[in-house]
Order: structure tokens, then sequence, then C-alpha cells
């Protein structure tokens, strides 16, 4: 928090000589992205000068572009699939959380250095504070589907939140016991054999694969094996709800959908590059809501 508030107090100081920031969202493809939509919309809601595009980096250049960051002429980025490992290693700067994550999603220029950190997990949790207040007030066990990037930051989320026991449950056991390695004792990695054992006594389950996304097969969860009191938490948007969040309100158990992720982790950067810190509301869900074509 101290190092977000110096991280800010550096961002006024460079606003103060760019009246005009302009910032990116850097991937290969990125016409799907929604953080312009979101982005321009906050710049618009608060009067500030400033911008927000897209820059479409091919593979082979996209390590010259981190690494000679300000020819860009950009204050910051957003960096999406799939250069948020390239940033990592190109960054001159990278914070706590995005050496944990071994990942960057968000960068910005300081002192002629190029900074980088990750908000997945600040986006991850702040959806969940938003959608479910209270969902951490047990702290035993939380299951965690999938052991990729997201999940990675998910499990740092649950540690970080003070769980006692964190269970990764994915196809590739290797892959699980890889992710658990990094986060010592706590994390425990299993396959989904385990997962109706595992579910006995999770506080929160959260789905960080593909799986139920649209054009997917759905994620099969044996939710009665699960107490009431359970939390269960999509990070797939498309659909909004999907068919484990479908089936997880029938049974009873308090859902959030992924959607929040999305617009909560845009926050920091936001903040970062244009020096005030932007509200996630009704307003801007619905707006993205309609850009994708989705029903709340
Ligand atoms: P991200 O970085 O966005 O999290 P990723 O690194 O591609 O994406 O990880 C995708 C996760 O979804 C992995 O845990 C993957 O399982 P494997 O490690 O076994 O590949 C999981 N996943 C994807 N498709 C799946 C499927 N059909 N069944 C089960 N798990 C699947």
């Amino acid at each position: 928090m101290e190092s977000e508030q110096g991280d800010l107090k550096n961002a006024l100081e460079r606003l103060a000589d760019n009246p005009a920031p302009r910032a990116a969202v850097i991937g290969w493809p990125v016409e799907h992205s929604r953080s312009p939509l979101i982005h321009t919309s906050w710049l618009k809601r608060y009067g500030l000068n400033g911008s927000y595009d897209r820059l479409a980096v091919p593979i082979d250049k996209a390590e010259e572009t981190f690494r000679n960051f300000p020819e860009t002429r950009l204050i910051g980025a957003n960096v999406t699939i799939p250069f948020k490992e390239v940033a990592f290693q190109a960054c001159d700067v990278v914070d706590e959380i995005g050496k944990t994550l071994k990942a960057v999603n968000t960068v910005w220029l300081e002192n002629g250095q190029l900074h980088g950190t990750n908000t997945d997990m600040y986006g991850f949790l702040a959806n969940l504070d938003d959608q479910s207040p209270g969902w951490d007030e047990r702290k035993r066990h939380a299951v965690i589907i999938g052991a990729g990037g997201a999940a990675r930051a998910c499990v740092y989320g649950m540690i970080q939140r003070g769980f006692q026991i964190v269970s990764v449950i994915n196809r590739t056991l290797e892959r699980g016991e890889e992710l658990s390695a990094d986060f010592g004792d706590s994390v425990k990695a299993f396959g989904f054999e385990d997962l109706a054992l595992r579910l006995k006594n999770a506080d929160i389950l959260v789905n960080t694969t593909s799986l139920g996304m649209h054009g997917q097969p759905p994620l099969q969860v044996p939710l009665t094996s699960a107490p009431g009191h359970m939390v269960v938490c999509d990070i797939v948007y498309v659909p909004l709800k999907t068919p484990l969040l479908r089936d997880a309100r029938m049974q009873g158990f308090r859902t959030v959908d992924g959607l929040g992720m999305l617009l909560h982790q845009a926050v920091p950067g936001f903040e970062l590059w244009y020096g005030v810190r932007p509200q996630v509301d009704t307003r801007l869900r619905g707006l993205v809501l309609k850009d994708l074509g989705l029903k709340s």
C-alpha cells in the first residue's frame, strides 16, 4: 500500500509535466480488448485530458518495444496476452506482486525506467469484495481450479487474505505442483478426481480455466459435496452466468461472476497514468456488458 502511494505521488509529479498523458493496451491481437472502452469512459467521466489506444505489436517486436518503451511516447500501458511474461522480463523495475506472479499486466515510465506490476490479484479480490462482501470471513480453505497465470493471481490473493489452505485442482497434476511449489506448504495440488473431497470443507471455489466459456465445454463440479456457505466465483465472463454459476445459484450458493475482475484490474493503471482513482460502478459495468453483447 505504501509503495502504491509512492507510485501515485510520482505519477502526480509526472502529470505536472505531461498534461495529456497517452496510454494504450499492448498485445497481439488487441482488437478484442475492452481496456480502451474502460479507460476512455473514465477519461471522459473525470474530464481528463489524456488518451488511451490499442497498440498491436507483432510477437517478434514485443521485447524490443518494452526495452525501448520511451520511443512509443506512451506514459504507460496495459499488457495483454501473449506479452505478460515478455514485459516481466523487459521491465527495468518489477514490484513484488509482478515478481510473484512472474507476469506484468501494467507498466509505466518513471525517470526513464520502465516499471511493471500485475493488477490481476487486486482485480480478483476487489471484485469479490464488491460482489460478495464478507466472502473471506472464513479463511480456512480455498479451492482453485486451474494452474495458469490467472490461477497464480487467485492463489496469491487467497494467501494475502490469510487462507490457511489453498487447494489447486488441475488437469495436468505436474503443472499444479509447479504452481504450489512456488507458494509454500499451505498450497497443495490435486487432480480432478480429488475435487469432491476437497470441496467438503471449502469456503470458496474459483474457476480459472476456460471451461464454461462460450464455445467450450462446461466445467463439471460436484457441488453437492460442498458446505452451503461456500462462495462460487468464475473468472470467465462470456457468458456472464456460466453453467457453473447457474448450477451454484440453483443450489443456493453465493456466486460472483468474472466481469468485475476485468473492470477492477484496470483501476491501479488508470490512477498511475492519469492521477485519479476511478470508480467501478453499475454504469461502467453496463457499458462493457453492452459492448460484449451480454445480458446482466
Ligand atoms: P491463463 O494464463 O489465462 O490462466 P493458461 O495458462 O492457458 O491460461 O491456463 C489454462 C488453465 O486451464 C490450465 O490450468 C489448463 O489445464 P492444464 O494445465 O492441464 O492445461 C486449464 N484447462 C484448459 N482447458 C481445459 C480442459 N478442457 N479441461 C481441464 N482444464 C483445462
